[in-house]
């Protein structure tokens, strides 16, 4: 069936399309009741039984896939590759879920998983999925104080951590991060495992249990039986202010969702090899490192790398290359490094891509010339398509496994079956074709998405479905045109976007704000040519603050760096006699922005103290 008639059919008659699709993974108990409203909450398939540890790896054993690759450990930071079949992931998963379980760990319980990109973490998330433990991956370029805001939240019983990780030409020791969490954190966590990398255990927590003794064991677990919507991962992401937001995913509705995704959008079968070069602390990570591709029988790539200087700009071709991959999945922000370090693409020349047949790009805006470069070099298909931690899956995408459709420059294409993208003014009014608007999806969501948020209905409901009645809000702003292909213009809110990772500038001001002197900022976005985006601050210092604005830029940067993580990339700090502000006290960071990147901006008519903005470009312009 081609796009038009099979999305229209997603829309119109929601049930029997998912029937269908929850039909082609493997049930313990088939699902009766498909969709169940309570009020404005939803859930898919509710009474269903399944496993997604048993769909990621036994299923596919018992359709002889045993022997197929299903994962490469691809680590050119510690010169190594590494093949794991599908039986032997098997063995270490149900190895280590049965020492977990002997360890105390029950269904329903959970586990923090904060690892670099080693096998250990997936073995470590299908471990915790063949039990029943929801488990919650941190990123590793989060500091202490994120990790503690999320054990604190998900109150695991277990973390489960590395002694360290390897960025470019550096090793990032963990243990005195997790401890230093450990002690921050209100919540007592029961145990603690630690993968000793290169066997060096110099450096360990006392009463820590050895990942490698664990793994060892003789002991195997069945996997448990989970209801369709038991809850399987919590991934936190930013909201614009605040504790980050527990993202909360279901069994039988994202497992049906991704394996609908693999041959829907990224037409990518059983055998074939798929590769998001993405990490696994994102959602991206979790969808399309680990679940999408196994859930499909695929062979999918772990690559501890960068797509610059490990060892240069080649290594993504290099990796096409030896492990023949079909499918790529990066952000553009990889591709602009690349291009940076190597504008003609003489290294890409060196290998052999044949295997290769698309290159998919999401986590921020494909700008037109990273398109444009990208697609003359590479010559294939390049295909942006645009998804949030919420979605767990593409929304807007080329549906290349129905019909591939031509691309648009700017655009990340067309709605994914099951999504009814709309866009509406601030009002609620639909806008017609090429209007920019709050880009939001009429409810119920399709199967994957959130339903709601770990242990925290209300805000959930705040979140994303108060403001729009029957409507939930992505956060995004935008425009569809009259082909009916979507244009995602950025955020709507305070939520930024530096080098593909989505971070808060409200949770940026909280932390410049506890500088003593400080006594208000705000925290926009600038525009940066490799990574999109990077954040700049503006503050205005207490009367009494005698400080030099060189120094005091110094500790900000550091501020956040050690209260956030390195990844945020705070970049310049100015100070500000005041800041623009509306009648109702709100800072305008998107003027303030505008102005810090010389655009033409309009001074909105809320302005309180417009003469404000002239000091603000009078700054700029020193
Ligand atoms: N653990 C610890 N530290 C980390 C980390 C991790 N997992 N990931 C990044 N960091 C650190 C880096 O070492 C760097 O620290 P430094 O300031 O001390 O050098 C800092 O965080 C910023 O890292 P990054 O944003 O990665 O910038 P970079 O300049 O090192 O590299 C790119 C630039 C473009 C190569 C890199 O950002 C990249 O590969 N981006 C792709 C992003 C992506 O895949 N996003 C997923 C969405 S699909
Ligand atoms: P995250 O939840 O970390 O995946 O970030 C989601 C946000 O990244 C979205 O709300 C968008 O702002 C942005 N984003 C992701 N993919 C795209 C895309 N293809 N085009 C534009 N913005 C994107």
């Amino acid at each position: 069936m081609r796009y038009k008639e099979t999305y229209n059919r997603s829309i119109n008659q929601p049930v029997e399309f998912w029937k269908e699709q929850s039909s082609k993974i493997k049930w313990f108990k088939e699902p009766q009741e498909i969709l169940h409203r309570d009020g404005k909450f939803y859930e898919w398939f509710r009474d269903g039984e399944l496993n997604s540890c048993y769909l990621a790896l036994d299923y596919h054993i018992e359709q002889g896939r045993g022997e197929t690759v299903a994962l490469i450990y691809d680590s050119p930071v510690t010169n190594s590759i590494e093949r794991f079949t599908y039986k032997e992931m098997l063995e270490l998963v149900s190895g280590f879920a049965a020492e977990l379980k002997a360890l105390g760990l029950e269904k329903g319980d959970t586990a923090v998983i904060y690892m670099p990109m080693i096998p250990e973490a997936i073995i470590s998330m299908l471990a915790c999925a063949r039990i029943g433990v929801v488990h919650s991956v941190v990123f590793g370029g989060f500091a202490p104080a994120e990790l503690a805001i999320r054990i604190d939240d998900a109150k695991p019983k277990v973390i489960i951590t590395a002694n360290y990780g390897i960025e470019i030409g550096k090793r990032i020791p963990y243990l005195g991060l997790v401890e230093n969490a450990i002690d921050i954190a209100n919540h007592k966590v029961d145990k603690l495992v630690i993968k000793y990398r290169n066997n060096d255990r110099t450096e360990t927590i006392k009463g820590a249990l050895d990942m490698d003794i664990l793994l060892a064991t003789e002991k195997r677990t069945a996997p448990e039986i989970m209801k369709g919507n038991d809850p399987l991962y919590i991934l936190y992401t930013s909201g614009t202010t605040g504790a980050p937001k527990g993202i909360l995913r279901d069994n039988g509705g994202h497992a049906t969702a991704l394996k609908y995704s693999m041959d829907a959008i990224y037409n990518t079968r059983a055998g074939e090899v798929f590769w998001a070069a993405s990490d696994i602390g994102w959602v991206v990570g979790h969808s399309y490192i680990v679940y999408g591709p196994l859930f499909q029988g695929c062979t999918t790539v772990l690559y501890e790398g960068k797509p610059i200087k490990t060892p240069d700009a080649g290594a993504f071709w290099r990796v096409v290359q030896d492990h023949k991959v079909k499918t790529l999945f990066t952000a553009p922000t990889a591709i602009r490094a690349i291009e940076k370090t190597d504008p003609q693409a003489e290294l890409m020349k060196k290998y052999d891509l044949s295997s290769l047949e698309a290159l998919f790009l999401a986590g921020e805006r494909c700008d037109p010339p990273t398109l444009k470069w990208i697609s003359s070099h590479l010559n294939k298909p390049v295909i942006d398509h645009w998804w949030q931690t919420e979605s767990g899956w593409p929304m807007v995408a080329n549906p290349t496994g129905i019909e591939a459709h031509p691309v648009k420059p700017g655009s990340s294409g067309v709605p994914v079956c099951g999504y009814d993208i709309r866009v509406i003014d601030e009002s609620g009014q639909e806008l017609p074709a090429n209007t920019e608007g709050n880009i939001v999806i009429k409810m119920p969501l399709p199967p994957g998405c959130l339903q709601t948020l770990w242990q925290d209905e209300k805000r959930y409901l705040e979140s994303y479905l108060n403001q729009f009645d029957g409507y939930f809000i992505s956060g995004d702003g935008g425009y569809i045109d009259e082909d009916g292909y979507v244009f995602i213009m950025g955020r709507i809110d305070d939520v930024i976007n530096v080098a593909g990772h989505r971070l808060s500038t409200g949770v940026m001001e909280e932390v410049i704000s506890a500088h003593e002197s400080v006594a208000e900022c705000a925290v926009f976005a600038i525009e940066d040519q490799l990574k999109g985006h990077v954040p700049c601050g503006l503050v205005v210092l207490n009367k009494e603050a005698a400080e030099n604005e060189a120094e005091l830029q110094k500790a900000l940067i550091a501020e956040i760096r050690g209260k956030i993580g390195p990844i945020a990339c705070l970049s310049e700090v100015k100070v500000a006699k005041r800041l623009p502000k509306t009648r109702s006290g709100k800072i305008v960071r998107k003027l303030l922005a505008a102005i810090r990147d010389g655009r033409t901006y309009r001074i909105p008519g809320t302005i309180e103290n417009p003469e404000v903005v002239d000091e603000i470009k009078d700054l700029y312009s020193v």
